[in-house]
């Protein structure tokens, strides 16, 4: 009933040219995918240039932040309906890279995903406990909090709009999986929470959650044959079109 989503974070790499090439080659790859959405995430420089590119192919383009106001004096920053009006449909928001090196809080990214509602993008929130969280058995804590700050004031009625991407901080980048066990203890958990903070199980039903660290061509499947997981979010293996195309046809 969850319609499975794999979004490609392409992070900071890709110009525009770049990013046109792996476009070009990635499209034909999965002309044949009618049952997985996907997303791909390019820098700001190239979301106008790949919303062009995939116009009328099931890809949707996703941004990596969005500012949290609609316009003002914010250096440096992008409101939800310039990245509308660019062709992107979706913003990552809350991503552990931004939390760790752009101090984003909960607070902050409460207000992101709000932004995000509220300017027609579909949010994907992100979440995830570091090493020394899980470590300290404080996995289940960090993750309430997270989830509960990030969607502090969001209705029920907004959960078909949303996304949650849970992302070990200790998977992400390190080529070190949690196992499908492990993700799907995660991911049900999130599920029951959902359930109880709306005190809508149907809401929380219909919310998809990926996952995402160190997804790659080799551990998809059964990441995927887990019940509570929706999707991936894919960093490394989204860069070149064959890896990121052999996830989506995970099937
Ligand atoms: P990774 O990154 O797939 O390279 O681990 C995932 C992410 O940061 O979204």
């Amino acid at each position: 009933m969850r319609t499975p989503l794999i979004a490609g974070n392409w992070k900071m790499y890709k110009t525009a040219a770049e990013a046109t090439a792996f476009v070009r080659a990635f499209l034909p790859m999965v002309a044949g995918v009618a049952d997985v959405e996907i997303v791909l995430a390019p820098a700001f420089t190239s979301l106008g240039t790949v919303a062009m590119l995939t116009a009328g192919s099931r890809i949707a383009v996703a941004a990596q932040n969005v500012h949290f106001e609609t316009e003002g004096a914010f250096t440096g920053e992008v409101s939800a309906r310039m990245l509308r009006e660019a062709g992107v449909t979706h913003a990552i928001v809350g991503h552990s890279e931004r939390r760790q090196y752009f101090a984003e809080t909960d607070a902050s990214v409460n207000l992101k995903v709000k932004a995000a509602l509220a300017g027609g993008l579909t949010p994907i929130l992100c979440l995830g406990e570091t090493l020394a969280e899980r470590e300290a058995d404080q996995t289940f804590t960090v993750v309430e909090r997270q989830l509960r700050g990030g969607l502090a004031g969001i209705p029920a009625t907004d959960a078909g709009l949303l996304v949650i991407a849970y992302e070990p901080v200790w998977a992400i980048g390190t080529g070190r999986t949690a196992t499908p066990e492990q993700a799907q203890e995660v991911h049900a958990l999130l599920r029951a929470l959902l359930g109880a903070f709306w005190h809508d199980d149907a809401a929380a039903a219909s919310v998809r959650i990926l996952y995402g660290g160190s997804v790659n061509p080799g551990n998809v499947k059964s990441l995927m044959s887990q019940p509570d997981i929706d999707g991936g979010l894919v960093g490394g293996a989204s860069l070149k079109p064959d890896s990121f195309a052999e996830i989506v046809k995970f099937r």
